[in-house]
């Protein structure tokens, strides 16, 4: 059900010193940025060819990214996965069997829609998957 990578998601504790090293550093053009209030989060989306990472900061630290912070420290956070039609992607992973967090998609960045699965269904790697926004592709 995954047509490709569609983004890479890392930890940082705050934004602009991370885009010192991805925008800056490695070159990279900033495609996105958005702060999701509900999520807790400030985003920032980085072209690499016709993928992307995703940074990601807390904006407070009781916030799922911000008790990962606590846990683990800035670093890889997610891998995310394009998929045509989230709905029928969600009914297909969980009808094999693969415990998911979010079993209805919610509102990413950019007009997308987004769900996450388990980690302890995909080798305790956080796994998220990506319906584009349809204006953008
Ligand atoms: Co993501």
């Amino acid at each position: 059900v995954f047509d490709r990578i569609d983004h890479v998601g890392i930890a940082v504790e705050e934004i602009e010193s991370a885009l010192e090293l991805w925008r800056d550093g490695c070159q990279l053009d900033v495609a996105h940025r958005e702060i999701v209030r509900e999520q807790g989060v400030e985003a920032v989306l980085l072209d690499v060819g016709e993928n992307h990472i995703e940074l990601l900061a807390p904006l407070a630290p009781d916030t799922p990214v911000g008790k990962f912070l606590a846990k683990r420290g800035p670093g890889l956070h997610h891998i995310a996965y394009q998929v045509a039609d989230i709905d029928a992607a969600l009914a297909a992973l969980a009808d094999a069997g693969l415990p998911l967090i979010d079993k209805q998609p919610r509102a990413g960045i950019g007009g997308s829609r987004v769900a996450f699965l388990e980690p302890k269904g995909t080798g305790r790697v956080l796994t998220e998957i990506v319906e584009p926004a349809k204006a953008s592709h």
